[in-house]
């Protein structure tokens, strides 16, 4: 879908400079650019949940890719980081059982899905870079 509506465009202040990681980080950005499109034109509930289900999925194999860099560069914080994963995983894949008591997915969730993603790159992410960019190979 194309991202046609302003709400969630991608910002060059969220770039880490780590290139993975901003390119996975944009792909969120626009899963949740899909999902407000979606909502925004009323898509029924089976296209809205197979975005959010596009989403969750995503989001993990993301984690996952993250997780392992950063333990691969010594991240101190780790455990913690891990943390604010999982509670986010938990949250997201809580919206997925709406789907099957067909609640609405409102604009309230996808305003928190871009606030939480913005907040997690601008603030927990940013505290790893330097560790990655001291690796020696990446
Ligand atoms: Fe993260």
């Amino acid at each position: 879908m194309e991202n046609k509506h302003s709400f969630f465009k991608w910002k060059p202040e969220y770039n880490s400079g780590i290139k993975p990681i901003d390119e996975q980080h944009q792909k969120l950005v626009q899963y949740i650019a899909d999902l407000y499109c979606a909502v925004y034109e009323g898509n029924g509930a089976a296209s809205i949940y197979k975005i959010i289900d596009g989403l969750v999925e995503y989001t993990e194999t993301h984690f996952w890719f993250e997780e392992d860099l950063i333990e691969k560069a010594g991240y101190p914080d780790i455990e913690e980081h891990k943390k604010i994963h999982k509670a986010f995983v938990e949250k997201i894949s809580a919206f997925q059982q709406k789907s099957e008591k067909k609640l609405p997915i409102t604009f309230q969730l996808v305003q928190f899905l871009k606030d939480w993603l913005v907040d997690h790159i601008l603030g927990d992410d940013r505290k790893y870079i330097p560790y990655v960019e001291k690796m020696p190979k990446r």
